[in-house]
């Protein structure tokens, strides 16, 4: 397992391009299952999990060639739907390939996703919204078998808005006889390019963008071509790389629009910033402010972001409050920053996070992707060498990330296994 090596104290300087979005990589691959044909990807993430996704869809038969940001999917060869539990288990997304097999091919068989690094991740909705669209539903030894004849369109109303449920149904109902509601639909902006993606492929949804969809089944799709939008996630974690070294960064080739929260906070922190039509430059203040943030649905602060501004908050002048209301469990990050000099107090979903003056390096060890994202910010700063362990959580979800970071001026290194 690789770690990374990172000397603290450079203050971070220049400009780096954002990468194509991962959780619409992850959801608009399995949408190609919707239809035959040859579909190209551009601007597509060399990441970890959409290698993963590649794998399990090459499984199914789709034959996928993958090159510099470029993924050519040709699903003219189907012939397996069942997602094993070895890949499920290295990926949740995998469930996203349960909507459209089965709305295209009747049946599909999926490992039950267990938890996650942080806790418990349901997925009840995805098969509660699959039900009421006439697909049934049986658990055979922690597998999903779905089975249908011709789908037909429903009035589904969320509980609890779920990118992933809103995505699968999404998928699921775009060839059901029939209209299908869906009411309190996620509106995250990967839930909007994969509605974008289908009705480019000849669906028929409306509500695009709002909280309510209306998808009009149609009989046949057509594959087309589709480039990624920018990772959000990804532009808000240099960004704060920028506030948390006191540095200037510019990131290009990202969707301000889609950072509004995450902009807001860096603001209220103290940071100038000039916002562009596809890129945002940062500049810290000289003294952090404690900023309070609430992770939210979108267009709210994203929980993807949440250990991020934890790692920021702890070098800032005051005390904040960061209450993670998506993911109560999500903060295996706080006990490692504690390890680097961090004061946080954690009261089940709400770290309160006393600013110090310092963090000092030690050996961490990360746990989840942006856990090791804020690890990392951490120990940009931090006084001498940090060790960041487990780092292959990072490339799950982060090209290239020490890359970025070294033409930013940062002192990182990766080890890898076999030199330690
Ligand atoms: N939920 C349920 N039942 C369900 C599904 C979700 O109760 O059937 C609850 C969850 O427990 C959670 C909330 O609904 O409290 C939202 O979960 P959601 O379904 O929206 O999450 P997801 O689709 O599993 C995606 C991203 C995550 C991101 C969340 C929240 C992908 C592949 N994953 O997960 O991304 O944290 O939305 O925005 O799109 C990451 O990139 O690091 C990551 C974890």
């Amino acid at each position: 397992m690789d770690k990374f090596i990172i000397k603290g104290g450079k203050r971070l300087k220049g400009e780096i391009e954002i990468s194509g979005a991962k959780n619409a990589a992850l959801a608009l691959m399995p949408a190609t299952l919707l239809a035959n044909g040859i579909y190209n990807f551009t601007n597509m993430p060399n990441l970890r999990d959409v290698k993963t996704m590649a794998s399990l869809l090459n499984r199914l038969g789709v034959d996928i060639r993958f090159r510099l940001h470029r993924m050519t999917l040709n699903t003219k060869s189907i012939n397996k739907y069942e997602a094993p539990y070895e890949l499920v288990k290295k990926m949740r997304a995998s469930i996203y390939v349960l909507g459209p097999l089965v709305a295209r091919y009747g049946y599909a068989k999926v490992s039950m996703p267990g938890g996650c690094a942080w806790g418990p991740r349901p997925i009840n909705l995805h098969l509660e919204g699959l039900s009421k669209l006439g697909v049934k539903i049986e658990l055979d030894q922690g597998y999903i078998i779905a089975k249908a004849n011709r789908l037909t369109g429903n009035n589904i109303t969320f509980d609890v808005s779920s990118v992933g449920a809103t995505g699968n149904i999404l998928m699921a109902s775009v060839l059901a006889r029939g209209t299908t509601i869906i009411e309190n639909a996620a509106i995250e902006p990967e839930i909007t390019a994969l509605a974008e993606f289908l009705l480019k492929m000849g669906a028929k949804i409306s509500g695009i963008g709002t909280r309510r969809l209306e998808i009009e089944g149609v009989d046949e799709l057509t594959p087309v071509d589709e480039k990624m939008i920018p990772d959000r996630i990804e532009a808000g974690t240099f960004l704060i790389a920028g506030a948390i070294t006191k540095g200037e960064v510019t990131v290009t080739k990202c969707n301000p629009e889609n950072l509004t929260a995450i902009l807001e906070k860096l603001k209220a922190v103290g940071c100038r910033l000039e916002i562009g039509n596809d890129s945002v430059k940062l500049k810290a203040p000289k003294i952090l402010k404690s900023v309070d943030v609430k992770t939210e649905i979108y267009p709210g602060f994203p929980t993807d972001m949440q250990a991020q501004w934890i790692a920021l908050m702890t070098l800032a002048s005051g005390t904040s409050v960061v209450t993670d209301t998506i993911y109560y469990d999500r903060f295996k990050h706080v006990p490692e920053l504690m390890r680097l000099g961090a004061d946080i107090e954690l009261h089940e979903n709400v770290a309160v996070v006393r600013g110090v003056r310092k963090l000092i390096g030690a050996k961490v060890m990360s746990t989840d992707l942006r856990a090791s994202a804020s690890l990392i910010l951490a120990g940009l700063v931090a006084e001498g060498t940090t060790e960041v362990l487990r780092v292959y959580h990072i490339d799950r979800g982060y090209e290239f990330i020490e890359k970025k970071l070294r033409a930013l001026g940062a002192d990182i290194r990766r080890v890898s296994s076999k030199e330690y």
